[in-house]
């Protein structure tokens, strides 16, 4: 298999080049739904409903799912959009220039007032006053009602893990520079989601360790006497890898603070590389066995595991070949006593 190639087109077809079983993870961020055009043909994001995207979407996954290895792991980033909002979309939309920021609308005629006008394929009447005829609630058309969360990373979660994915954690990417809103009736959202799903139970996972900042903030030459952690009084040959062991590092959390960057030469929705670091620790072995292409130290504990059921069973003959020795040994002591009796007796 050839590795570092770019493979630049359908995510979905090229997957099935992929051999099964051949990759150790996946990191990706897929478009999201009705945001924007990227101007690509069978691109991800255009369709008329979300259910229709989470299907396309999990489709692709389950080309995953195929090409990675057993103990794989897959992390998606994914964020909300607000149903029929400038950032969202569903309802009648007219001004889809504005309100979505491109146009991908077919000639129609109004429902209505037979109008011809450029909708999109949901779209039944040509502008909001012609929508009123209209009185199928939203809810029954399988729509939600406009500023309403859509929801896309929950729907995607439950149909990802309905498909056989383990979801291990729901990570939040913070974003402390996110973009101010106008918005008044709401907190401005400055966050998206990271998923991280497994193949099966056992999983390669090479654990990651992050600053335990809220403990000890200050460094360690300046920490003030008589104010040490109780752990520290009287204890001055902790040296200071433990103390960091013990008070500035832990298992990583799950809210993952990091600064968005604009890329001016890039496209749009360029993720920060620091983004991908962590899954790709996290996730990619440094070493994988020759022969069956598991990581090194998955091979190792199986290995380990098998010794120990071979001396466990190696312990399990050697009781029952006791057993065995005992019964016959009685049964040699029962036959002499027998004999023995029988002597006595005939004597
Ligand atoms: C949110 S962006 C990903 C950006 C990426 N995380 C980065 O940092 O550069 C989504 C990308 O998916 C691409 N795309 C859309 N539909 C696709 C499809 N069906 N197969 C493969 N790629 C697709 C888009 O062209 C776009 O580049
Ligand atoms: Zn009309
Ligand atoms: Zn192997």
């Amino acid at each position: 298999m050839k590795t570092n190639v770019i493979m630049n087109g359908s995510a979905l077809e090229h997957l099935k080049e992929l051999p099964e079983e051949s990759i150790n993870m996946c990191m990706t961020s897929p478009p999201y739904w009705a945001l924007r055009d990227y101007g690509v043909d069978g691109q991800l994001g255009l369709e008329k409903t979300f259910d229709e995207y989470i299907t396309k979407l999990c489709d692709i996954f389950d080309g995953v799912k195929r090409a990675l290895k057993k103990e794989g792991t897959c992390w998606v980033n994914l964020g909300d959009t607000y149903y029929g909002s400038g950032k969202g979309a569903g309802g009648d939309i007219s001004n889809s220039k504005e309100v979505w920021g491109f146009e991908n609308k077919e000639k129609k005629n109004c429902e209505h007032c037979a109008k011809e006008f450029e909708g999109y394929a949901f779209q039944r009447f040509c502008g909001s006053a012609c929508s009123g005829v209209d009185n199928t609630p939203r809810e029954k058309k399988g729509e939600l009602k406009d500023k309403c969360l859509t929801m896309i990373p929950m729907r995607f979660a439950i149909e990802m893990v309905n498909r056989g994915w383990i979801l291990r954690n729901v990570i939040i990417w913070y974003k402390p520079n996110a973009m101010p809103s106008s918005v008044k009736d709401r907190f401005t959202v400055d966050f998206e989601y990271i998923f991280f799903f497994s193949k099966q139970k056992k999983y390669y996972f090479n654990e990651q360790r992050e600053e335990k900042k809220d403990t000890w903030g200050g460094r360690w030459g300046k920490m003030p006497k008589g104010n040490r952690p109780n752990a520290m009084i009287g204890r001055k040959e902790m040296t200071k890898e433990e103390f960091a062991q013990k008070y500035q590092d832990r298992n990583k959390r799950t809210v993952w603070s990091l600064p968005t960057k604009s890329f001016s030469e890039a496209h749009f929705a360029v993720y920060p590389e620091e983004l991908c670091e962590t899954p790709l620790k996290a996730g990619c072995p440094k070493f994988n066995c020759v022969k069956c292409g598991s990581p090194k130290e998955l091979e190792i504990e199986r290995e380990q595991a098998r010794r120990e059921t071979a001396l466990a069973e190696t312990g399990r003959l050697k009781t029952e070949a006791q057993a065995d020795l005992q019964r016959v040994n009685s049964e040699v002591e029962a036959k002499v006593a027998e004999a023995n009796s029988g002597f006595t007796q005939r004597v």
